[in-house]
């Protein structure tokens, strides 16, 4: 998390910098500061509590001009949200630097340069990092000796740039773990954590690696890898373009993020269907005698993302007959896992830069302990398609409220283009390849119907402002539906909520139940509906109230607690996706009564960058 922005121009880069971070503000809005070198190569800062808004204020009433800066966006790890906690940190008004990451031995750092009568200004871990530069310059050495010294004596991970009034023209970044970009421009030259915050300034990348170090001037960028050999990196020019922030018509990027939802499967669908077949080419050479080797999946996500997996599980072991295991990136990543040559190990991402994801795929390459891995990811210059072997891309589009709505959706039809491929390459499914193909073409439609409940949702989430807990419930593909559901209506409005499968509230559950705890239920009309409408009994027959999305072709028994909104009917494989949209504008009304921060949740940052 955090994003980190820096420049070194022939011209102010005061406002390239909060740009940039107002790019980066996903990462991260806690707090925000900038530093720029003064014409007399004095540090000027300036940092803010809360958003780049703040500091954008700050620096109207107060300009700081120059034309070497860093600044950064933070989500608080070490020390709480407050001013004296935002980067960038400084040592002795001589070395300012702004750090993405966690540096885990920043303790016994900490009292070791407190022993050597450094002031530490901030609870920070980033704190140690500045002053620890200092500490070595005033042994003597210059300032990239000195930054070098420091970052080997970093442990953790770390993106981070440093500038100096010792060399005014020169940005020291280095790269352990946390993703950093340098930009390329005309006597200029850019740092970003990522391809976003550049986009106005530059479309020409360098993707610094791991142990990268380099020194990055107006005129030019040296890099040095791990064993510190200067290497050169690939210039890649990018097709991210300029990301499409305006709300337009809505009041939250959340709302038009789920009503870009028919748009953004279209757009995922697009050139992968053929008449009743999936095009192979999209994931990568040789794809097909890879996917023909494979006899068991793995996937690994967090979050939504994982929630997607879920749902994928089902289809898969339905579908392909293969076994597919599902878990956190988090749990994943620790755990002692054995050598499966035939397993395929699939990743899913919005963002394709979080942390604990990156770290499993890098476990099983370390280990070669997969037949190959693969990643769904909706972003095209991401760490993660960098660094899989096959690579399948939602076409989502920027997604900016943190609460992730279209990603997930386009991560469940390219989950299904996965495994037409995947039967394709088996050969021996034809009629289950053409199931696939012709049902996701109805797709993008059912979405519009579904949106046109839209209303009623609202209405419906009225009931929900003053309550503390909601239980959701689903059977089948529909549990992992509900998680999302619960997920979504805990980040936003801040309201408890669990999901479990139906089947399951007997064992436990049921005892939470009475009428002041709504129970939502989402009610396709599967083969498991008999079964969910019996446990919707036991909750009605204890009191509970019910809020229950069924097929509109389904009774359901009606009394003053159970409301229900009907959908309209959808083929199995395909109600995962269209159950989900109600519980995403269920959230989203129900927070926006709340008065929440709807797209920038407290607490929460788009793109988890750090452990
Ligand atoms: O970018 P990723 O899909 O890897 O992110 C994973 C989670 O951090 C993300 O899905 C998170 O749970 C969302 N805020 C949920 O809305």
């Amino acid at each position: 998390m955090c994003g980190i922005v820096g420049a070194i121009a022939q011209r102010p880069v005061t406002e390239i910098l909060l740009e940039g971070l107002r790019r980066l503000e996903y990462r991260g809005y806690d707090s925000a500061g900038v530093a720029v070198l003064s014409a007399e190569n004095a540090i000027q800062r300036t940092r803010a509590l809360g958003k780049v808004a703040a500091l954008s204020e700050k620096l109207a009433a107060e300009p700081i001009i120059g034309m070497t800066g860093i600044a950064h966006t933070r989500w608080a790890t070490h020390g709480e949200p407050a001013e004296r906690n935002a980067h960038p940190h400084m040592s002795k008004d001589r070395v300012a630097i702004v750090h993405n990451g966690i540096i885990e031995n920043h303790e016994a750092l900490r009292q070791e340069l407190i022993a050597e009568g450094f002031v530490f200004e901030s609870e920070t871990d980033t704190e140690v990092i500045a002053h620890l530069i200092e500490h070595n310059r005033a042994k003597g050495l210059g300032l990239e000796d000195a930054v070098r010294a420091t970052v080997d004596h970093l442990g953790g991970a770390y993106a981070l740039a440093v500038v100096s009034n010792d060399e005014p023209d020169t940005l020291i970044v280095a790269r352990h773990g946390s993703p950093l970009v340098l930009g390329l421009g005309l006597g200029e030259n850019f740092i970003g954590s990522d391809v976003q915050a550049l986009l106005p300034v530059t479309s020409r990348f360098i993707y610094l690696e791991n142990g990268d170090f380099a020194l990055v001037k107006r005129d030019s960028i040296t890099i040095f890898d791990a064993n510190n050999e200067q290497v050169e990196r690939e210039v890649k020019e990018s097709t991210a373009g300029m990301c499409s922030a305006s709300l337009g018509e809505y009041r939250h990027f959340m709302h038009k993020e789920i009503f870009e939802q028919p748009q953004s499967v279209q757009l995922t669908l697009e050139g992968r269907l053929g008449n009743d077949e999936f095009i192979p080419c999209i994931i990568g050479d040789n794809v097909q005698e890879t996917l023909a080797r494979v006899e068991e999946i793995q996937i690994i996500a967090c979050g939504t993302s994982y929630h997607a997996g879920l749902i994928a599980k089902y289809w898969l072991e339905e579908m392909t007959d293969l076994p597919c295991n599902v878990e956190v990136a988090s749990e994943y990543r620790y755990r002692r896992t054995p050598k499966r040559n035939k397993v395929l190990f699939l990743t899913l991402s919005q963002s394709g830069e979080t942390a604990d994801t990156l770290a499993a795929l890098d476990k099983v390459q370390t280990e070669k302990s997969m037949l190959a891995t693969m990643t769904i990811c909706n972003v095209a210059e991401s760490s993660l398609i960098r660094e899989s072997d096959f690579s399948l891309m939602t076409i989502a589009g920027p997604e900016i409220g943190v609460a992730s709505t279209k990603a997930f959706t386009t991560q469940l039809v390219a989950l299904q283009i996965f495994i037409g491929l995947l039967l394709q390459a088996k050969g021996n499914h034809p009629e289950k390849v053409k199931y696939l193909v012709n049902h996701l073409k109805q797709l993008p439609l059912l979405l519009e119907q579904v949106l046109d409940k839209d209303a009623a949702i609202e209405t419906m989430s009225e009931a929900f402002i003053e309550k503390h807990n909601a239980l959701f419930l689903g059977r089948g593909a529909q549990y992992p539906v509900a998680m999302e559901g619960a997920l979504k209506l805990k980040e936003i409005s801040y309201i408890h909520a669990e999901a479990y499968p139906a089947g399951e509230l007997k064992h436990g559950p049921l005892a939470l139940v009475d009428n002041e705890m709504p129970i939502i239920a989402v009610a396709p009309n599967t083969p498991l509906l008999e079964k969910l409408k019996s446990n919707l009994e036991e909750v009605r027959s204890r009191g509970g109230v019910l809020y229950i999305f069924a097929d509109e072709e389904v009774s359901i028994r009606e009394d003053e607690h159970i409301h229900t909104i009907t959908i309209p009917k959808v083929p199995e494989i395909l109600a995962p996706i269209v159950y989900t949209i109600p519980l995403q504008l269920l959230s989203y009304y129900t927070a926006v009564l709340k008065g929440t921060d709807v797209d920038k949740p407290r607490n929460l940052a788009k793109s988890v960058t750090v452990e």
